[in-house]
């Protein structure tokens, strides 16, 4: 577990940078290659591929989440919402925001914290005084609280159609919005929201370093980063029981349930690229973030990472 608030290393980036080991994690290779699952591919086509397999999976998408994580993908997404803890009135940017899963359970987060605190206020008038209401009056905006709102970002035209289906159907549209976007460089102003996310989507993007830098400017002063990721298993006999179930039993749901071995094998192998907790821990403390820290989720199957920009 991360040592509360430590300042960013800002100084030690530029020395990061350049170093091996770290260099190798955050596709500094230098020779414009990277990583496509266990492949060396050129930077430029890392984007394409990652384009094609979100495109081909897009329609099983939810089912295969569902399928593949025995549902433990809710219990991972609820913790993240549960330490987000958002109030009324925050602004969520959702990048790599696929279907909508995070923003979907934001906008009800923050309704059921609205509806708890009406509840409050309705109970406490029941025991005032004429005086206390009528002073009461007039302390809230006039407007009432600033609307929640979350927008969705992702690269994947065909991921964002599948949830604005999916909102559309459930009748949940009110306060989102779909941004076709990239996380290296966001469609958006500075300083423009409360809160970023990003689930199970930075592993999927050619420059992290990029990503975390866009992810700094988006946020107001205050703003939280919030990433959920599959990071390194800790216990040495479940990470070998987890290595066998994700190379051995997730490309056969993906050829079973969406006809795709591929693009699953690339998400099991993508997964094993990606830096460990304390590596990525150090990268989003070098971009700038305040208060980096960590959450293994079961085990380290996934980890909540998380920083505030000041
Ligand atoms: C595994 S899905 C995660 C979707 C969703 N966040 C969830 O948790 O269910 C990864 C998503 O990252 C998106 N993605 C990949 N590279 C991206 C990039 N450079 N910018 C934005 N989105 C990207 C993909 O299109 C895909 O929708």
């Amino acid at each position: 577990m991360a040592a509360p608030c430590r300042v960013p290393q800002l100084l030690r980036a530029s020395f990061g940078r350049f170093s091996g080991v770290a260099a190798s994690a955050r596709s500094f290779s230098g020779d414009g290659k990277t990583h496509f699952g266990f492949e060396t591919v050129p930077e430029e086509e890392k984007a394409k591929r990652v384009y094609k397999v979100f495109e081909n999976v897009a329609q099983k998408y939810d089912v295969m989440n569902d399928a593949m994580s025995l549902g433990v993908h809710r219990l991972w997404k609820d913790a993240l919402l549960h330490a987000m803890h958002p109030q009324p009135g925050a602004r969520l940017l959702d990048v790599a925001g696929g279907t909508g899963d995070i923003a979907f359970r934001f906008l009800e987060y923050v309704r059921s914290q609205q509806q708890r605190r009406e509840r409050r206020v309705a109970r406490s008038m029941q025991t005032q005084s004429w005086q206390d209401i009528s002073s009461s009056y007039g302390t809230e905006g006039e407007d009432g609280p600033r609307e929640s709102r979350a927008v969705v970002c992702d690269i994947n035209k065909e991921m964002l159609k599948v949830g604005k289906q999916k909102a559309d159907s459930t009748g949940t549209s009110a306060g989102l919005s779909w941004v076709v976007g990239d996380a290296e460089e966001l469609p958006f102003d500075d300083e423009q929201f409360d809160i970023y996310t990003i689930a199970f989507g930075i592993r999927n993007v050619t420059h992290i370093d990029q990503a975390l830098q866009e992810a700094l400017r988006v946020l107001k002063p205050g703003g939280r980063f919030l990433c959920l990721e599959f990071s390194k298993v800790t216990n040495p006999v479940l990470a070998k029981l987890y290595d066998a179930y994700s190379f051995q039993m997730i490309p056969v749901l993906g050829e079973v349930i969406a006809g795709d071995w591929k693009s699953y094998q690339y998400l099991v192998e993508s997964i094993r690229r990606f830096p460990d907790q304390e590596e990525f821990k150090r990268m989003i403390e070098d971009t700038g973030f305040y208060c980096a820290q960590f959450h293994n989720l079961t085990g380290g199957v996934v980890a909540l990472h998380s920083g505030f920009k000041l």
